[in-house]
């Protein structure tokens, strides 16, 4: 199999009350992973399997950071661990690497909600590096629920490093930090702006975070012709195209098909995606999950 097994945390921070960033070592997956691809984690024996897009990685020092939310049985228990702790096995790299490439002067926007925020991050810095203006909106619910955010964490360096190639803006829903609103806020005027000609055009939106979110986005960018991704790994088992959990109806040439998010995605062409099918499945797979004891061999 792929990836490494056991795999040692060598650095463990706090984010929030819910969210951990976990630094592991993990050599073969830190030289071979490409911008928008997950691993697997089995965090211990009798753990779940846990999809989670990588959040950033050194290829130099061999290691891969996660961030992880505990919201589950499994990731809760997963943002117990300490560091020198190891994770029983992490595969990957997994999925489709992002499609990036140059758009001479069009922006690419990524809406990200909470922990979709690590999520692009990579993306965005392929963007970066290949000279696309980007912009960023990041949202939390409020300010408690903010991370990488100050002054030399992972977005503020990008900002420094990028200056006016790259673009911030930060909302949460009740106002307490950045604007007061939705991603689907700040992204309204820009689509605006883009239909009216005015600024730069947006040369696609790339969204990450809460299935319902995620489905805003779409339905808005879609009213203004945008291509649009969504990243679709909160659905998956096995993650090997072989348990069927993460199937995502879209229509294709007219015909309803049905697409892996795990080895067609996780990105998927959010536009034709069908949204009353797919939304269902994350709360069947969220009861599914707490019910389960998922033993998958890796
Ligand atoms: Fe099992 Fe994709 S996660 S088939």
């Amino acid at each position: 199999d792929i990836g490494q097994m056991p795999s040692k945390i060598v650095g463990r921070r706090q984010l929030t009350d819910e969210i951990v960033e976990f630094t592991i070592n993990a050599p073969f997956i830190a030289r071979s992973a490409k911008a928008g691809q997950f691993v697997r984690v089995l965090a211990t024996e009798k753990g779940e399997l846990i999809p989670l897009t990588l959040a950033d990685w050194d290829a130099d020092k061999g290691t891969i950071v996660l961030v992880i939310q505990g919201l589950g049985s499994s990731s809760n228990l997963i943002n117990q661990m300490q560091e020198g702790d190891c994770f029983t096995a992490i595969a990957g790299p997994l999925g489709q690497p992002s499609h990036v490439k140059q758009h001479e002067e069009k922006r690419v926007v990524f809406a990200a909600g909470g922990v979709g925020l690590p999520a692009v991050h990579p993306i965005m810095r392929a963007h970066l590096e290949l000279g696309n203006k980007v912009t960023l909106i990041s949202g939390f619910r409020g300010i408690e629920q903010r991370f990488w955010t100050d002054e030399g964490d992972k977005v503020e360096v990008l900002r420094a490093q990028y200056g006016e190639q790259f673009e911030v803006i930060y909302a949460s829903n009740d106002g307490s930090f950045g604007i007061k609103g939705f991603v689907t806020t700040p992204l309204e005027g820009m689509l605006e702006n883009h239909r009216d000609g005015k600024g730069e055009p947006i040369a696609e939106v790339v969204t990450i975070g809460p299935p319902m979110m995620m489905r805003a986005v779409s339905d808005q960018t879609l009213g203004y012709k945008v291509p649009t991704v969504a990243s679709l790994n909160a659905i998956m088992v096995d993650a090997t195209g072989m348990c069927g959990a993460c199937m995502v109806p879209v229509m294709e040439n007219g015909k309803l098909v049905r697409k892996h998010a795990c080895i067609d995605g996780p990105e998927i062409d959010s536009h034709i995606i069908d949204w009353d099918k797919l939304l269902p499945r994350f709360n069947q797979f969220k009861t599914q999950e707490r019910r389960s004891q998922i033993k998958h061999k890796f």
